[in-house]
């Protein structure tokens, strides 16, 4: 008899933007005119075409694949060593930051990288993790075995959850006892909040102090507008012997459908054997993608080097520019409608309270059935969540333009 892994059966629902996707599909069959008006601001997924440095990249690389002389087979699984150098140098050495070529590792998307890097930490770490949050976090350690059930709010026991509310301007706080891993993402998906260089140094010397490792989201790091906000966790000092970061071209270079990410294993990053030797992760991630992972293609990755260029960096401003133009109209959109707006600024998620006493959930269906427009239920990013939704900027100014509009006709 084969078994099945217990713990998926503690999850609650499905995941998240699948379930949104099943909701808005019974929608729509049964109001095929709301149907044609719909616009959708739920998944934050890119909308605009791709950068024309990168559309010339993948061209040339298809050449080259053409040919037996320039064809290429599997890639190093760690990524290609001049991708890897660009990364180092444009997105850290460039902004001072110590980080190696081979510190870089290339991947499919965050996603899975954020899931993925379980499989070099012990079972035993205490885990913390902001709430509302990406819900990959939760529900990879949920996977894992890492945690107990969960109660009636969706909160899973062996979790210490990192409230972040308005009155922490939705910028969790180190807590009084001691955690092992830590899941902190800046900007936060989806409140949109930006942690400042005294927050995130409050958590490197938490994480110092307590030997534990920080795994730092920075999927959103090019919607940084504000210059005094850092958009790597290695701008601290001290956390290259505590932190892992992650970094998406989803997001920056439109790559949701291209798929192309990085995560960065600092050399001097160190955990706990069983016997409590101290001992570098690098080699174990080296491992971990030499034996699970193919790598990403090569094409992908000609990709993903066309936006260091002087013209896909351009190109990737012009794309950001447009997005964040999109959160301002949403923003503005939804303060005169009446509610109460955070982030937009720094991030390219509206996070939006309800009215008194609706949920996240009954503002979903209301938003869709009379708006004809697809939010996310804050709910679905952890029970803090609950009370919000969240509004992406992921669209044509003219939606973003007809989404204020239609918010501000929404009667509650
Ligand atoms: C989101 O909408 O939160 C993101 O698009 C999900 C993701 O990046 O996987």
């Amino acid at each position: 008899m084969a078994y099945l892994n217990d713990h998926y059966l503690k999850l609650k629902a499905g995941y998240l933007f699948p379930e949104i996707a099943r909701r808005v599909r019974a929608f729509t069959e049964a109001n095929p005119d709301a149907a044609r008006r719909l616009i959708r601001c739920g998944i934050g997924d890119v909308t605009e075409p791709l950068p024309q440095a990168v559309v010339q990249a993948l061209h040339r690389a298809v050449d080259e694949m053409a040919i037996r002389e320039s064809f290429k087979g599997y890639g190093p699984e760690q990524g290609y060593d001049w991708l890897r150098h660009a990364i180092a140098q444009h997105d850290f050495r460039d902004r001072g930051i110590d980080i190696a070529d081979d510190e870089v590792f290339v991947s499919d998307g965050s996603k899975c990288d954020c899931g993925n890097i379980l499989d070099i930490l012990g079972h035993q770490n205490r885990l913390a993790i902001s709430d509302p949050v990406y819900p990959v976090y939760v529900d990879t350690n949920v996977m894992a075995g890492h945690t107990g059930e969960a109660d009636a709010h969706g909160a899973y026991a062996g979790i210490t959850y990192l409230p972040c509310t308005p009155a922490n301007g939705f910028i969790p706080e180190p807590p009084q006892g001691a955690v092992d891993v830590i899941y902190l993402c800046s900007p936060n998906n989806p409140t949109g909040a930006a942690a400042s260089r005294a927050q995130l140094e409050a958590w490197v010397n938490y994480a110092l102090q307590h030997r534990a490792i920080i795994l730092f989201d920075a999927a959103y790091e090019a919607y940084i507008q504000d210059p005094s906000l850092p958009h790597s966790i290695y701008e601290i000092p001290g956390a290259r012997e505590c932190a892992i970061e992650f970094r998406s071209f989803s997001k920056s270079g439109g790559f949701t459908g291209v798929r192309c990410a990085l995560t960065v294993v600092p050399k001097s990053l160190r955990a706990a054997g069983a016997d409590g030797e101290m001992r570098p992760l690098h080699p174990l991630w080296l491992r971990r993608m030499t034996t699970k992972f193919n790598g990403v293609s090569y094409l992908v990755q000609r990709a993903a080097e066309a936006l260091y260029s002087a013209d896909g960096r351009s190109q990737v401003a012009a794309l950001v520019s447009h997005y964040m133009g999109n959160a301002q109209v949403l923003r503005e959109g939804a303060t005169q409608a009446g509610l109460k707006v955070y982030g937009g600024t720094n991030a390219p998620y509206i996070w939006v309270a309800t009215p008194p006493g609706v949920t996240s959930w009954a503002a979903f269906d209301r938003i869709l059935g009379t708006a004809n427009v697809v939010i996310t239920p804050g709910s679905g990013f952890g029970s803090m969540g609950e009370g919000y939704f969240r509004i992406s900027s992921f669209n044509s100014r003219a939606n973003a333009v007809e989404v204020a509009a239609r918010l501000q006709s929404l009667r509650w």
